[in-house]
């Protein structure tokens, strides 16, 4: 059986839930894949504090380029977040030929297509299922099992934060600061919850649907965003007692002239809609395609293990190019 090295940037919440699956499921994902994922390196600036992931010894350090360059290092999985280092560090593996896992939604919003004329200049994967929906695979849905379709419409509750404050505001009564401070507690929300509540990352996470449904003409700017800040309970349980539920939704949408138009912003969603029904850190994807119809995909869309999952699954199918010797790249 072949055998694929991965290493891991930044060991906190994600990064950790990345190295306790690639470790503790390798005979599963060897068996599924075909492939053994060797999971070598990890580094983070802090090798201190105890994650709960056992590494075995030599495994962990804080030189990051240092493990770019390791030639044991097939896939560089970044889990560092934001767009500083992420970025400097992905594109040195590119560089190097590593192949690239992120879930960095806000960068490659941002900046996406350098790094994918970077990772394709190099014939290298850059893979980022993980960027959107934490666990749900809508990614890979957009990219593989929609191939063939044409794309109508993509709606979504896609900031697990801002679900769940609204959720607990409707059924609770929680006042929004109390269930921000909850969503914060659990790990869902952002290092900046403005990110969050502002729509900031609903607005990072539609424009990347955006962009591989519609193409990759889809700006950050062209966004109309606004968030969930100021949502008073009282508004909650008024759209409540008319049978409804305030949710962030981010729309992308074909309009009559040919152009995409992407939205974010609370929406009240009729109580018999599937996005209605949709709660707490859960998120919900329904797409609009032609021939498929309606789809629509629902999962936990923030947390360790959920995203954890998506990215390992992203790591799985690089590893499998790389033992086939193909790149997917598109
Ligand atoms: N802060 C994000 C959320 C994390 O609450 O959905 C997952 O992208």
């Amino acid at each position: 059986m072949k055998s694929v090295g991965v290493a891991i940037l930044g060991f906190g919440t994600v990064g950790a839930g990345v190295a306790d699956c690639l470790t503790r499921r390798r005979g599963v994902i060897a068996s599924r894949a075909g492939v053994d994922v060797r999971l070598v390196r990890v580094a983070d600036l802090d090798t201190e504090t105890d994650r709960g992931v056992a590494l075995p010894d030599g495994v962990l350090g804080a030189d990051a380029s240092a493990v770019i360059a390791d030639p044991a290092v097939d896939i560089v999985v970044e889990t560092i977040g934001g767009t500083g280092v992420a970025k400097k560090f992905m594109l040195d593996a590119i560089a190097a030929g590593k192949s690239v896992v992120t879930a960095n939604k806000k960068l490659l919003a941002e900046t996406g297509g350098e790094l994918f004329d970077a990772a394709a200049a190099k014939g290298v994967d850059l893979y980022f299922g993980a960027a959107v929906g934490g666990g749900i695979p809508v990614i890979r849905a957009v990219r593989d099992a929609l191939a063939a379709n044409e794309f109508v419409s993509i709606a979504g509750i896609l900031n697990g934060t801002c679900n769940y404050i609204l959720t607990r505001m409707e059924k609770d009564g929680l006042r929004f600061d109390d269930a921000l401070a909850e969503a914060q507690s659990h790990g869902f929300a952002e290092a900046d919850p403005t990110l969050d509540i502002d729509g900031f990352d609903t607005a990072h996470k539609i424009c990347i649907l955006a962009n591989l449904a519609f193409g990759r003409g889809t700006r950050l700017e062209d966004v109309e965003i606004k968030g969930i800040r100021g949502i008073s309970v009282e508004e909650v349980a008024a759209a409540a007692r008319a049978g409804g539920h305030v949710k962030l939704l981010g729309r992308a949408a074909l309009g009559p002239d040919g152009r995409v138009e992407v939205t974010v912003r609370p929406e009240r969603v009729p109580a018999g809609a599937l996005l209605g029904c949709v709660e707490g850190v859960y998120n919900a994807v329904e797409i609009e395609s032609e021939p498929a119809g309606k789809t629509v995909y629902v999962g936990k869309g923030a947390g360790r293990n959920p995203t954890a999952s998506t990215v390992a699954a992203d790591v799985c199918e690089i590893a499998r190019n790389i033992a086939r010797g193909v790149v997917r790249n598109v």
